[in-house]
């Protein structure tokens, strides 16, 4: 359903994305984790026609994202990092403007919004402005809206960032829902691991722009020989600074050291 070869992303000389390759089968859900930084939402950005690739190829749905943008658009659903609810507007208006972008036809708007809202169980407060909702309300909004147009692949970039764990199972258990109903195709980035290894059917790890390894929570927790998803990316991506760590203290004993021996 998602497949990615070779693709690299620069801003000028800096390398976001080094090489990335990866497929995704239809009905999967997919976790993309690393630091901050790492590189995961521009990969994202390149998949969902925001971004061009500098190299590689990408293809969605069938499509080849750079060459059928439109094709590739109706193709998927996006809940990005960042809210972009209009808070401004009821809960329905939000939907409302997105069924139309869309081009969805209007005799079957109002039903479609109605299940949607109603799944994400904010049918209640459907002429509420957003303003007024909490930030899980915003986020089940989100996802709602991601699925208007009943996309095969939907993106979900730190989807359950800064809510509490209630929201967070609650989201998670829409999402996972959709994926095994609808056979929705789930791509997701989160920093909460044991998010990862609950829901994510295979995990691919990224750090500095370079995809370290994909596979399973048991196959990386194997590969890592740790009892632990957390375990198993901390030995994965923590090296480098585990390394400073350790180069920090070989000079501060060097200096003790050599102050001791004056
Ligand atoms: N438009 C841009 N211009 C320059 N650098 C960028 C741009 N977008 C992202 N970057 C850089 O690319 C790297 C990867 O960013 P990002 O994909 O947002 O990481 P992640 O989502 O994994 O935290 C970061 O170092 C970031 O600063
Ligand atoms: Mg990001």
């Amino acid at each position: 359903m998602i497949e990615v070869e070779h693709l690299s992303k620069k801003f000028k000389d800096f390398t976001a994305v080094n090489d990335i390759s990866f497929k995704v089968q239809p009905g999967e859900l997919f976790a993309l984790l690393g630091p901050n930084g790492a590189g995961k939402s521009t990969t994202i950005k390149m998949l969902t026609t925001l971004l061009k690739p500098t190299t590689g190829k990408l293809s969605l749905n069938g499509h080849d994202v750079v060459k059928e943008q439109d094709k590739t658009r109706q193709s998927f659903g996006i809940v990005f990092q960042d809210p972009s609810v209009d808070v401004d507007l009821t809960a329905y208006e939000n939907m409302e403007l997105h069924a139309v972008m869309y081009h969805i036809p209007s005799p079957q708007i109002k039903e479609r919004i109605k299940d949607l809202l109603t799944m994400v169980e904010l049918w209640d407060r459907r002429d509420n402005l957003v303003k007024t909702f909490s930030g899980g309300m915003k986020r089940r909004l989100e996802i709602a809206r991601g699925l208007l147009h009943h996309p095969k692949v939907l993106f979900l970039d730190e989807p359950t960032l800064g809510l509490d764990t209630q929201t967070r199972n609650l989201l998670w258990d829409y999402v996972g829902n959709l994926a095994r109903e609808k056979e929705m195709t789930i791509l997701f980035t989160t920093h909460y691991l044991e998010e990862a290894e609950a829901n994510a059917n295979r995990i691919a790890i990224i750090d500095h722009g370079k995809l370290i390894t994909i596979g399973t929570a048991e196959e990386l927790k194997k590969q890592t020989k740790t009892d632990s998803l957390e375990k198993a990316y901390l030995e994965l991506t923590g090296k480098q600074l585990r390394d400073e760590e350790v180069s920090l203290g070989e000079a501060w004993r060097e200096r003790h050291r050599s102050r001791n021996m004056r």
